[in-house]
């Protein structure tokens, strides 16, 4: 009897030994409660189907715990405390009520609660999303075109790694991809969905707190796949009424071909061809291949999130973009002068 004792008694003992010291759960602890805020957290919801997100993992967390308080008590019960065989009939009893029909409960019940958290964000559960904003999506090697759209599907206005949304309102992301499988996701925000060429995936989201976030490409797409991320800015409805109708393209749609004397940096800039990959709403510059650079003195990064948006970053990426973001499709401009690249760095810092 004693024999067959050693092997759970001893286990016991090592489980104790790494499980009880406070001093060895301290850190644990203020890892995973370190993890809890900021700008991009799950658990620090900022929108609504982020907080049926976090529930969800907050009761799973919850009754992860008793299961395995209910477990390690079973097992302590068995190793120290119970005294006499269990009859071959008892222990078959035990394994299917712990091994099958426990199991069976209680993962069926949480796949019934998760199907019913659903709702909230997937589209084929509420409706098709008609009369809601909608902001078309598509991800890039390896960056994020952003398409403001009107009811009609008519384009407001474009921008890259930056997405604005208004807050208490159902926006309807309409999700596509060039080349490549990516995923779209604003943890602070809601769940994540693929990027799928050839498809338009729709997620429909709800910002509840104004503030800034960020949002990350959640599948392995490339090279670059983890400089693969974008800002997003929940405002207040007027307030991102405003912001839309001041940038919206119609308001700057004429390219100003009458005006005399370009800035130094915006002549350089269309003087090297940057305009062949790059628009900026009101100038001559209208290319769709790159990300629209209109606006681009108030993104508060370069690169797709890779760096702060400096001026001296941003030289550092005209110049040698490959060396910042490995994968980048932009060519080197390392030929030019450090004059030359001051001044278009400084014309599009003072793009607002
Ligand atoms: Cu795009 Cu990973």
């Amino acid at each position: 009897m004693n024999d067959r004792l050693v092997g759970p008694c001893r286990l016991t003992r090592s489980l104790s030994r790494i499980l009880l010291p406070p001093s060895a759960l301290l850190p644990l602890v203020l890892v995973f409660l370190s993890s809890c805020s900021g700008v991009q957290s799950a658990l620090d919801p900022a929108g609504r189907e982020a907080e049926a997100v976090s529930l969800l993992f907050w009761v799973m967390v919850a009754g992860g715990g008793i299961i395995w308080l209910a477990v390690m008590g079973a097992l302590i019960y068995a190793s120290h405390l119970k005294k006499r065989r269990y009859s071959e009939h008892q222990a078959s009893g035990l394994i299917l009520f712990g091994g099958v029909a426990f199991p069976v409960t209680v993962l069926a019940a949480l796949l019934a609660y998760a199907v019913w958290l659903m709702p909230a964000m997937r589209p084929w559960f509420g409706g098709e999303g008609e009369g809601l904003r909608r902001i078309e999506v598509t991800a890039e090697q390896y960056w994020w075109r952003v398409r403001y759209l009107d009811e009609r599907g008519k384009l407001i206005r474009e921008s890259a790694n930056e997405v604005y949304m208004p807050v208490d309102e159902r926006v309807l992301f309409l999700l596509k991809a060039k080349d490549v499988i990516h995923s779209f996701w604003i943890p602070s925000i809601g769940g994540k969905m693929d990027a799928i060429p050839g498809r338009v995936n729709a997620l429909q989201l709800e910002a509840t707190k104004p503030g800034s976030y960020r949002g990350v490409c959640a599948e392995f797409c490339g090279t670059a796949h983890a400089l693969m991320a974008f800002t997003v800015e929940a405002l207040e409805p007027d307030a991102f009424n405003e912001w839309l109708q001041k940038t919206s393209v119609a308001s700057s749609d004429q390219p100003r071909l009458q005006q005399v004397s370009l800035s130094a940096g915006e002549a350089s800039f269309l003087r090297q061809g940057c305009g062949a990959c790059h628009a900026i709403d009101g100038t001559e510059a209208r290319g769709t291949i790159g990300p629209n650079l209109t606006g681009f003195g108030s993104r508060p990064t370069i690169g797709a999130g890779t760096l702060p948006n400096t001026r001296e970053h941003l030289i550092r990426f005209i110049r040698n973009p490959d060396t910042i973001k490995p994968g980048v499709r932009m060519p080197a401009f390392s030929m030019l002068p450090e004059s030359e690249l001051t001044a278009i760095a400084d014309y599009l810092k003072g793009l607002e």
